[in-house]
């Protein structure tokens, strides 16, 4: 068997030796363990600074994150820096064995910049500008802004950027949010005359003399704003890269600031969960390590769906840059701004840090390593709580994982290999749900992404999660579900996969407008119709509740191996008992015709139809003056396969489809057997050495003899039955790749 190595830990391994070459050998390939610290909040109370080192040592703390909300610390009053308690900590720190990622402070300015220079404060979208307050309040554009953060990064490189206790540059916190003061106005201003050259290009790719909006000058255009321009597409998409691009723009600043005084450790940046206000394709590419902050509601059904829906996004932040990543923020205990703060049950702290190890991450950090004892976060879970033992719970669980990680050390670097990938693309997801129709009340992007994602997950796959922008040229099989706007080429890149051999699924609604959310003209999906054999005739929308179905199409059976259905159309073979289907299913729908249910799978909010050509038809509609007509088809092509899925089809479709689809290419999975609907399988590679990790997520002691791991294994973690794995338990076995490494 052939593997495709595609992801390197490269980064990661540079970290380590240099850390080593700090002659700190035993810490070499250290998985970075701990969190972010505020020692700024407690510097009254040496005894309790104490306190905390005695404590993180106990819990095998060996990094630290402090620093981004210093400012008024670090900077009391205008151009007076105080920065000997940091270096201080950082020292003390360091002297037990515990290392600082270091961040700019720019997330929370201090008061006084505020009020020194208000144009630093943010404008809302109707134009009004805020007051001091809060995080994430500022402009990225302002050049006094700039210029007061560029000052402090230099001051911070200066005594820091050399120092061996710093192994990394924590840029700023969580960007987002958008400013639409003047300042950004004329920035935008300049960023579309960059883009278009002149004002007939802008006005033909936004469509503008649409209701009159016609622009004469760059000089007119004005970000969207609810009291004004919201509904012109183009605008909205255009603001949006603009706002990505602004931000991007604003941590180059800051890192060249860092630069300057030239340090020597890398960069990051943490990212949020599924965050849809910027394209972070843009921002990872401003640094060297990408990290991100993850808080899943837990407990609030199955807990295998939030367990897949964070494996998607460790998957899609390792692919930004596909290499190792850091988990940089997660809750110990429980969050304090969820709706309703759950304790973690014990084990799943250790589930879930296991978990962003076996996709790819080279660190479990928490927010927070000591709660604080006031404001918005009082309550927020912690390492060390407001009782201020150890003699709890959540530390003590804290620190068994901390052991754990201890003797995985080998796994820090490794890369994760995957055969398939799903495309989940932020600005065609800003496109179409500023669209207008066909579904107002709900398109359900992330859940369709979701839905390939599981049915992947379900066989037993690594999967990478990509944006358009990345190459898809060596997977086996990639999914593009309603991949709406195709940015320049995306056809072409289709087309050359499927025509090369891969297996291309595209679902509904894609292929329809451009670049610039301008609708093509003529056979959609765009440039596609003789890959697919198809043509998008119309789509319909459905109304909350409202349902139909797939059923297996004259002929199907055969080609779906089900030649035993051949005369009876769509049977309950295909429907597997309700459980394992419906782990993933959105929350709230019922099955609203039983009869139906068992005939076939049931889909909802949108259904296209289609005027196939060639391509063989495998289900058909259940219902609507469209039953009968054609709803997912597969045709080869090339030497690949291009398959069209019509309708918004429940997860037991996928889970069905992509089986059979994943058998004709053969696709491995991890391990061989059954997988209980409970479990996530998943690896990581270095050398010749694969990890497997093979993880219950659920509260239920699971039955996992269905899993084949083949006799040459050496187990990591979860020594003892592997027959049963306890509730939220974890088995981390080695093995020897077979084949051979490209
Ligand atoms: C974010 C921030 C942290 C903290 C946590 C709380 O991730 O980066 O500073 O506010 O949320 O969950
Ligand atoms: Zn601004």
């Amino acid at each position: 068997m052939l593997f495709f190595v595609r992801n390197c830990g490269f980064f990661m391994r540079e970290l380590s030796v240099k850390i080593g070459g700090n002659g700190k050998n035993m810490r070499r390939k250290k998985i970075l363990y701990g969190g972010d610290y505020n020692p700024e909040q407690w510097l009254k109370e040496p005894e309790i600074l104490e306190k905390d080192i005695a404590y993180m040592k106990e819990a095998r703390i060996n990094t630290v994150s402090m620093g981004m909300f210093s400012w008024a610390m670090l900077e009391p009053e205008e151009g007076q820096y105080r920065m000997g308690w940091l270096e201080e900590r950082i020292e003390q720190l360091y002297r037990n064995g515990i290392f600082t990622i270091l961040s700019t402070p720019s997330g929370a300015r201090p008061r006084w910049l505020a009020q020194a220079y208000p144009e630093v404060l943010r404008v809302r979208e109707d134009r009004v500008r805020q007051i001091f307050g809060e995080r994430h309040n500022h402009c990225y554009t302002s050049p006094m802004y700039r210029e007061k953060v560029g000052r402090m990064n230099r001051e911070l490189a200066k005594r820091f950027g050399k120092h061996p206790a710093v192994v990394m540059w924590h840029v700023s916190n969580e960007y987002g949010g958008e400013c639409h003061c003047p300042l950004c106005q004329e920035a935008f201003r300049e960023w579309l005359e960059r883009k278009y050259g002149t004002v007939e290009a802008l006005n033909d790719a936004w469509c503008t003399t649409f209701w009159s909006r016609r622009y004469s000058s760059f000089a007119q255009a004005e970000s969207p704003s609810s009291i004004g321009e919201w509904e012109l597409h183009g605008l909205t998409l255009d603001w949006k890269r603009f706002v990505t691009a602004q931000t991007a723009d604003f941590a180059r600043h800051e890192i060249a600031a860092l630069k300057e005084e030239g340090i020597t450790q890398p960069t990051t940046v943490n990212l949020m969960y599924d965050y849809q206000q910027l394209n972070y394709d843009e921002l990872a590419k401003c640094v060297d390590v990408v990290s991100w902050d993850s808080y899943p509601v837990w407990h609030e059904g199955e807990d295998i769906v939030p367990a897949l829906d964070q494996a998607m996004q460790h998957d899609y932040m390792r692919c930004l840059k596909h290499k190792p990543y850091l988990l940089m923020e997660s809750c110990p205990s429980s969050l304090n701004w969820q709706r309703v703060s759950k304790l973690k049950r014990p084990g799943l702290l250790t589930a879930s840090g296991l978990q962003a190890i076996a996709h790819g991450s080279d660190s479990v950090m928490y927010f927070q390593i000591r709660q604080s004892r006031g404001a918005s976060e009082k309550f927020h879970g912690a390492v060390i709580d407001h009782y201020g033992g150890t003699d709890t719970r959540v530390f003590q669980e804290v620190k068994a994982i901390g052991e754990v990680l201890e003797t995985l050390e080998e796994i820090k670097g490794a890369a994760v290999k995957a055969d398939v990938a799903v495309i989940y693309d932020v600005e065609n997801r800003w496109a179409m749900e500023d669209a207008q129709g066909p579904r107002n009340d709900g398109l359900f992007y992330h859940e369709a992404a979701m839905k390939s994602y599981t049915a992947f997950k379900r066989l037993g796959l690594n999967v990478d999660v990509i944006s358009q922008a990345q190459e898809i040229e060596g997977y086996r099989m990639v999914a593009a579900p309603m991949l709406y706007l195709f940015r320049d080429g995306m056809e072409e890149k289709i087309r050359h996969f499927v025509a090369g051999g891969g297996c291309f699924v595209l679902t509904y609604w894609s292929g329809v407008v451009d670049e610039t959310d301008r609708c093509f003209l003529g056979k959609t999906p765009h440039g596609l119709t003789d890959v697919f054999g198809l043509r998008r005739a119309e789509i319909d929308g459905l109304y909350d509740g409202e349902v139909n179905g797939l059923v297996l199409a004259k002929d199907a059976a055969k080609i779906l191996g089900k030649d035993d259905l051949a005369e009876e159309n769509g049977r309950d073979d295909l429907v597997r008992e309700k459980g394992k289907g419906d782990l993933a299913e959105e929350k709230g729908t019922a099955f609203a015709d039983r009869d139906f249910r068992v005939k076939g799978y049931e889909c909802r909010n949108l259904c296209e139809l289609l005027e196939v050509e060639d391509a063989q038809v495998l289900f058909t509609y259940a219902s609507a003056f469209y039953q009968g007509s054609p709803a997912v088809t597969v045709k080869a092509f090339g030497k690949g396969k291009a398959c069209y899925v019509a309708a918004d089809a429940k997860q037991r479709f996928y889970d069905d489809f992509y089986a059979w689809l994943a058998g004709q290419e053969e696709v491995c999975p991890i391990l061989e057997g059954e997988i209980p609907a409970e479990v996530e399988v998943s690896s990581r590679t270095a050398g010749e050495w694969e990890y497997v990790f093979v993880q219950n997520f659920s509260d239920r002691e699971v039955d996992i003899r269905g899993l084949n791991f083949g006799d040459d294994i050496e187990i990591l973690y979860g020594r003892g039955d592997l027959e049963r794995l306890q509730a939220y338990g974890s088995v981390i076995m080695k093995r020897k790749m077979e084949g051979e490494i490209s």
